[in-house]
């Protein structure tokens, strides 16, 4: 089976929601991409949403200065955001849903009704000769779409996946975060674990079957990534909260050595 390599993108977006929390500048953003490029990152995610959020203007300037590593940056189909990003000129640009009352990035984009809107921003970004990847929840019928719309990659949203798991291996059903629709008994959400990864490795099978490079993400943690080690198509994980959650603990550096670890084939 060929196993190739698989590149670890650190997103470091969470550290500007603790920045922008008390509206100063510290953490500072910059302090964390050096650590990241130091430590095991091969890549760094960003986001830059249509709310500023969390990643500002002058942050994606910065980090497109400084950074050591490519720059995966995220962001919406909205016209004025896709301007900034063509001039940024990111090593690569991967296009997500936004809605602003969302906490974070909540399903994939929606590649059947805003098929023109998509397609469009990919000329865009092609026209500034950026590949574009596109978020997508794992189906084929999303995989064929994104292929007719002309990206290069998608990355498939582990999301469902992470929650099924984190409600079946973790503490989160006792907490008040519990995911109401997925308060199963134990084998149910056991065989829509199975179910999940079964979407994810026949969507990236059928992504590298057609041409399209495959990237995953959203909820990946120190312990459910291992679920993403076996699927040979997938060759990039893009992961953010869980590496800035245990860096409270063991500092930035260690934990994005020790997810580098995790994910090394
Ligand atoms: N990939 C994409 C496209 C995302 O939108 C996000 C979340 O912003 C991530 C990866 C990282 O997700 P997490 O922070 O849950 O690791």
């Amino acid at each position: 089976m060929d196993r190739s390599k698989m590149k670890l993108g650190v997103n470091i977006d969470h550290v500007a929601v603790l920045r922008e929390a008390r509206c100063v500048n510290d953490p500072d953003i910059l302090n964390a991409l050096n650590v990241a490029c130091d430590n095991g990152a091969d890549q760094i995610t960003i986001h830059l949403r249509e709310d500023r959020r969390h990643i500002q203007d002058e942050d994606a300037k910065s980090i497109m200065r400084y950074s050591k590593l490519p720059v995966n940056l995220e962001c919406s189909i909205n016209k004025d955001i896709l301007n900034i990003v063509s001039s940024l000129k990111p090593h690569r640009a991967t296009l997500v849903p936004e809605k602003r009352e969302e906490v974070t990035t909540e399903g994939g984009l929606d590649v059947f009704t805003f098929s023109d809107e998509i397609s469009y921003a990919i000329e865009q970004l092609h026209d500034s000769i950026i590949p574009v990847s596109l978020f997508v929840d794992p189906s084929i019928k999303a995989m064929e779409a994104s292929k007719d719309l002309g990206a290069e990659m998608v990355e498939l949203h582990t999301g469902a996946f992470a929650n099924i798991y984190a409600m079946l291996h973790s503490n989160l059903s006792h907490s008040h975060h519990s995911i109401k629709e997925l308060e199963l008994p134990r084998y149910e959400l056991s065989s829509q674990l199975d179910k999940a990864i079964q979407d994810i490795v026949a969507s990236a099978a059928h992504a590298k079957k057609i041409g399209l490079e495959v990237a995953a993400g959203h909820g990946l943690n120190y312990h459910n990534v291992k679920h993403m080690m076996d699927i040979v198509e997938i060759t990039e994980l893009n992961i953010g909260q869980s590496i800035i959650a245990r860096s409270l603990f063991s500092g930035l550096a260690e934990a994005v050595k020790e997810m580098k670890r995790l994910t090394t084939r």
